[in-house]
């Protein structure tokens, strides 16, 4: 497996493009599904999750091409020639379920492996079947998989109320609304950029979707879908991340296409740490003059709040802040798994239960640390930029998932960073 390596070089200065979203695209691609007719994506992020779902498409018959080096994605659906979501490509992705709501509303019936994912807690999928079912779903879990069938004539619109503004099951839903029987209200539904981004794709295909970007949406159901072309909105999560490299070693970087609105709750802790951001036509200037940061509380919501992916790269700015931090994690249990890695370079972090207490310390020091999830991952590479001599970060396989050529993009602003193969 491969491994990073790192070396505290100080301040970071230069530009950095932000692609597009994976979460995005991991919901754009199943859109496929819906129609017979081409569905292109552009702006596509190049990453080992898009390419799982690349697999998992072309499982069931779909078309994905991939050109541009995988910028744009052109996929057909025409001819869908086997139900079936299967458990060795689902497993190694939990997005891989947003393929059930669109199988499902199209062919009227679907067998979806329960999924995988980074290990960051329970994650169910009730939430996502419960809406399928307020829609006449008829579901059943066998051996792994949930059977899905849909009712003579298909899907029927339904009110569906979440208990909880799940993004998946909000997107799945809204997917399979678009070809159900009249009107669907999803009920506090998620808001995340990502899933305007999705009623925005699935609008030019056709669909009559309202409320999207807040709690109540609107869906009133067509006979078919057509074909689209849609860019990929920019991937607010590496754009944080990437805001995050000058924040904790100084310097002042752009980030290419970034924009406030799709982070503000995160861009006001920045504030309140004393880290300037600027927003310019070319996206969002990151500036620190090399001050230590301030101590803030942090508290992971849904969109609009403090987003939970953004919590562990948060958490490695504050380990050298100027005084002690609470960092609340409510959206996922199990999601400090990196404060025994940063512990090790020299953070002083105490977690019980779902909070974190973050004693900022001057400096970090150089350490082998492992890798548990996606946004781990990353964390401890932004805590090893500022950090006094090497960071090795191991098993980085979860950080391909979410992160294009993250070498290059920190290299080129100065990062001392490489990539040793492993066996
Ligand atoms: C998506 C994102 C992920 C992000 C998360 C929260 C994608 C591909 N992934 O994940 O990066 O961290 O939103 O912003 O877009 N839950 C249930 N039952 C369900 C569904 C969810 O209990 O059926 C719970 C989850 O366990 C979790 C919470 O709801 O505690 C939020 O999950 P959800 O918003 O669904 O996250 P994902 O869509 O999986």
């Amino acid at each position: 497996m491969d491994s990073i390596i790192v070396t505290g070089n100080g301040p970071l200065n230069g530009s950095i493009p932000i692609a597009g979203a994976k979460n995005a695209c991991l919901t754009l691609m199943p859109a496929t599904l819906l129609s017979d007719e081409p569905l292109t994506l552009t702006n596509a992020p190049r990453l080992s999750d898009i390419r799982t779902m690349t697999t998992l498409l072309q499982s069931l018959g779909a078309e994905v091409t991939s050109m541009q080096g995988g910028k744009v994605l052109a996929m057909s659906s025409h001819d869908l020639n086997n139900l079936t979501a299967d458990y060795d490509i689902v497993r190694k992705m939990r997005a891989s379920i947003l393929v059930l709501g669109p199988m499902l509303a199209r062919m009227g019936q679907a067998v979806v492996s329960l999924p995988g994912g980074c290990a960051i807690g329970a994650r169910p999928v009730d939430l996502h079947l419960k809406a399928l079912e307020a829609m006449g779903a008829e579901l059943e879990l066998r051996d792994g998989y949930v059977h899905a069938k849909a009712p003579a004539g298909g899907l029927k619109g339904g009110v569906v109320e979440f208990p909880f503004a799940s993004v998946g099951a909000t997107e799945n839903a809204l997917m399979a609304a678009t070809l159900a029987k009249g009107t669907t209200v999803l009920k506090n539904a998620a808001r995340e950029p990502e899933i305007v981004d999705l009623a925005d794709c699935l609008r030019k295909m056709g669909a009559q979707i309202d409320g999207d970007g807040t709690s109540t949406i609107t869906v009133q159901g067509v006979d078919r879908l057509g074909g689209a072309t849609h860019p990929v909105v920019t991937d607010r999560i590496e754009l944080g991340t990437y805001m995050l490299a000058p924040a904790i070693c100084g310097g002042e970087v752009l980030l290419e296409g970034g924009r406030i609105d799709l982070l503000n709750a995160f861009v006001e802790k920045l504030d309140a740490a004393g880290v300037n951001v600027t927003e310019t036509p070319a996206g969002l200037v990151v500036c620190n003059r090399g001050d230590r940061v301030k101590a803030v509380d942090v508290v992971t919501e849904p969109f609009p709040g403090f987003p939970t992916d953004l919590q562990a790269q948060m958490m490695a700015l504050l380990c050298t802040a100027d005084g002690v931090s609470v960092l609340e994690e409510k959206i996922f249990e199990n999601r400090f798994m990196h404060a025994p890695e940063l512990t090790r370079m020299g953070a002083k972090i105490d977690v019980h239960g779902g909070t974190a207490k973050v004693t900022g310390v001057e400096r970090l020091k150089g350490a082998p640390v492992m890798a548990t999830d996606l946004r781990a991952s990353v964390s401890l590479i932004l805590a090893g930029l500022a950090a006094e001599g090497e960071t090795i970060v191991n098993r980085v396989y979860h950080l391909d998932r979410g992160y294009e050529r993250v070498e290059e993009k920190l290299g080129n602003v100065g990062a001392k960073i490489e990539r040793v193969k492993g066996k």
